[in-house]
């Protein structure tokens, strides 16, 4: 069997370690080396920059930060390999760098690898079909006091779901403060809460006249998006250049 030789990218943080510590049961893919702004003693080789790697590979997976993705992304097209961006909190013109790199990459990207995260996009999508303009859409979301962007990169997808639903007609509204007035109808609130170890919490509500409806999805460890990291890492070798998400992913493992 031929194993998916992955670079982890912020192979010192948490989530690299996740992914490599599941990578060491796995048979059929294995951690080639690192890259790390603060590499640590983790059992395999951890470069400072891209530029210094040596080791071959089919894919990256990146769990580090939206610094440095231009590097990240050059070197997946000058190597031909797939990259599965997996880091949060891309500004706008990151976005529109990605979307050029993706003519010539194949870069599976998504704020959420759980499988229930993917879910949840879909029935949030379904329940603002159906709710419509009737019900105020609320997101709370709740992080670890540790994590650096807000709000979350998933909550803004599970934002855009239901926003599909409203031909992208609505607004998002970060946590009011003072007297913001009466909510507006083509609001779409997002609140960030953090605190303590939380590891990811998720509730979209649907706030109508005399009942809420809630949807909510928990992580209850690390380890859940890094299993979506490798199956996607192991997804990706072999395909064309492109955008590519969970969804492809699950629609291929189904077929
Ligand atoms: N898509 C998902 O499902 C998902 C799930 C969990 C976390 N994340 C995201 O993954 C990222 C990492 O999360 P974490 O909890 O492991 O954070 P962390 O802070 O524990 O680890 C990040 C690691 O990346 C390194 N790093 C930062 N910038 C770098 C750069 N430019 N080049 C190389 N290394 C760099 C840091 O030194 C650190 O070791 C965050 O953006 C987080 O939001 C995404």
């Amino acid at each position: 069997m031929t194993r998916t030789r992955i670079i982890i990218c912020g192979a010192c943080g948490k989530m690299g370690g996740n992914v490599l510590s599941l990578l060491a049961d796995d048979p059929a893919a294995t951690a080639v080396c690192g890259v790390d702004l603060y590499p640590k003693e983790i059992g395999i080789p951890v470069y400072t920059s891209f530029a210094d790697v040596k080791e071959e590979a089919d894919v990256i997976i990146d769990f580090s930060s939206p610094v440095g993705l231009v590097d990240r992304l050059e070197y997946a097209k000058a190597h031909k390999l797939g990259i599965v961006l997996a880091s949060t909190g891309f500004t706008a013109e990151d976005q529109a760098l990605i979307k050029e790199y993706s003519k010539s990459v194949a870069i599976f990207k998504t704020a959420n690898l759980s499988l229930g995260v993917n879910l949840m996009q879909a029935l949030v999508k379904a329940a603002a079909q159906v709710l419509g303009e009737h019900y105020d859409v609320e997101i709370i979301e709740r992080h670890h006091n540790l994590k650096k962007d807000a709000p979350s990169g998933t909550a803004l997808m599970l934002a855009d779901s239901v926003n599909e639903a409203f031909d992208n007609a609505k607004r998002y509204v970060g946590g009011r403060e003072g007297i913001v007035g009466a909510r507006e109808k083509n609001e779409i609130g997002i609140h960030a809460v953090r605190g303590g170890t939380i590891v990811g919490e998720h509730e979209v509500m649907f706030a109508g006249e005399d009942e809420i409806i809630t949807i909510t999805h928990s992580a209850r460890s690390k380890r859940v998006f890094a299993v979506g990291a490798i199956r996607a890492a192991k997804f990706l070798p072999q395909k064309a250049a492109g955008m590519y998400e969970m969804k492809d992913l699950l629609a291929e493992e189904n077929a």
